[in-house]
């Protein structure tokens, strides 16, 4: 007679995601604005169905879950699906500007209040005069902002300050922050910082209280729906660098759920240049304590040029790419350990604030320099061991839509193509106990 034997949560957890019918974690057609994730772009976001799916994978196969962390929120993504899952949850950046848009869009604001105060700037910013003493007087205000559309934006900016009470006001700067980047002389296709080119600069007239007002209406109906959903669980936000967690307890989160940087911000995705002209408008108490908008990449993982002996952490797929990389050139090489020398560190201070038998959900990009593939994935399982971190599943992940180059070209030489990313790694690690 056989006897099923009940199954581990490892292997229950695997088995739900195997039986998931193929392509299950593309969502081709998903809505990935929802919610309030469609308050503010933010490069490379994680779609909202991933977080999810992880947590109810997790849930479904380990009762009593409580909380979530996510050490690389940026804009909050898997925080807002913690919540709407009945998670406490803690998320930590050093980007400000994640800060404002996790805080904001993980907050239930009362919409008549919103509506309320929306109505007060409309009215109070017609009104208003501004003079050119009272502009932002940041380096290159003008190369990326008409004068016009400065002098409009400076009015709403003092509306919002005078008129909206400091504890609604958060709201009101995303908006604004969104409303900045639309509005600037930027490509918005681009989360680089591109001037439009002449022809479409002399054609670029936005208006900018309309832009505002857009954002204001979308924002507004995505919080509608959370409000409707109290009472939440609290939320904690930190300004931790990831690779010091010291001031979290040991042993502490239920679940992980976090999407870190591709690769350094130079060559992968800059949130420093992508944050640098919202920050530079916002006047956030909370970026005194922050890297200044335009040293933000050089503080994130990988920002500071790896330094002497060049010890490579224990990964024989690091090992093997980086030994490749160093052959085509050697310079690269050491930028890319750079990166992995830090996310080595930012492991380990996950596995220790990550209670014993807890999960990890990770989404990564294998991304290729040099020609050479970086499987990020396996690199991190590999370091994970010393950490005690045990693979549980993972599965790959066509990226249909992402706002990221398909191909980029570090050496800046014509011609010297390579692919990034069309896929991303999505796997789980336990903590062993
Ligand atoms: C891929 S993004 C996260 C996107 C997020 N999942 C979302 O849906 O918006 C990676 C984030 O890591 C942050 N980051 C990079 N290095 C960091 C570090 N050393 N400490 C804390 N945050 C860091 C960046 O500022 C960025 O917001």
């Amino acid at each position: 007679m056989a006897i099923s034997l009940p199954l581990s949560s490892d292997d229950a957890i695997r088995r739900t995601v195997q039986q998931m019918p193929a392509g299950y974690w593309d969502f081709v057609s998903a809505d990935t604005k929802e919610w309030t994730h469609g308050y503010h772009s933010y490069p490379a976001m994680m779609i909202p169905q991933i977080a999810r799916s992880f947590i109810q994978v997790i849930k479904q196969n380990r009762p009593g879950i409580g909380t979530l962390f996510d050490p690389f929120m940026g804009s909050g993504t898997s925080l807002v699906e913690g919540l709407l899952a009945g998670l406490a949850v803690t998320g930590s950046d050093l980007n400000p500007l994640s800060r404002l848009l996790a805080f904001t869009k993980t907050t239930a604001w009362d919409p008549d209040v919103l509506q309320y105060w929306m109505d007060a700037v409309a009215s109070h910013v017609g009104a208003l005069t501004v003079f050119e003493a009272d502009w932002p007087t940041f380096d290159h205000l003008t190369f990326w902002f008409k004068p016009v559309v400065i002098a409009d934006l400076s009015r709403l900016k003092r509306s919002i300050a005078t008129v909206v009470p400091a504890p609604v006001q958060p709201f009101f700067w995303v908006a604004f922050s969104d409303t900045v980047r639309w509005v600037s002389n930027s490509r918005n296709t681009e989360f680089k910082l591109y001037r439009l080119d002449a022809p479409r600069l002399a054609q670029w007239n936005p208006d900018v209280l309309a832009a505002f007002q857009r954002v204001m209406a979308r924002n507004q109906l995505g919080n509608a729906r959370l409000w409707r959903c109290q009472p939440l669980p609290p939320v904690s936000l930190h300004a931790f660098n990831a690779m010091d967690l010291s001031a979290l307890p040991a042993d502490h989160f239920d679940v992980m759920v976090t999407s870190p940087p591709y690769g350094d911000s130079r060559t992968t995705v800059a949130y420093g240049q992508f944050s640098r002209l919202s920050l530079q408008w916002l006047d956030l108490e909370d970026a005194a304590t922050s890297p200044a908008p335009n040293r933000l990449d050089q503080a994130l993982l990988g920002g500071q040029a790896a330094k002497g002996p060049f010890a490579i952490p224990p990964s024989p797929t690091l090992q093997a790419a980086l030994n490749q990389i160093s052959a085509r050139d050697a310079v690269r090489a050491v930028q890319v350990l750079a990166f992995y020398q830090d996310l080595d560190r930012t492991l380990s201070e996950i596995a220790r604030v990550m209670r014993p038998g807890s999960y990890q959900c990770w989404v990564v990009g294998n991304r290729t320099v040099k020609k050479i593939q970086l499987l990020t994935d396996r690199i991190i399982i590999e370091l994970g061991a010393r950490y005690g971190l045990v693979p549980v599943t993972t599965v790959t992940r066509t990226i249909p839509n992402k706002r990221m180059p398909k191909e980029n070209s570090p050496t800046n030489q014509p011609g010297d193509k390579m692919a990034t990313m069309n896929g991303e790694q999505l796997f789980i690690l336990r903590k062993m106990q």
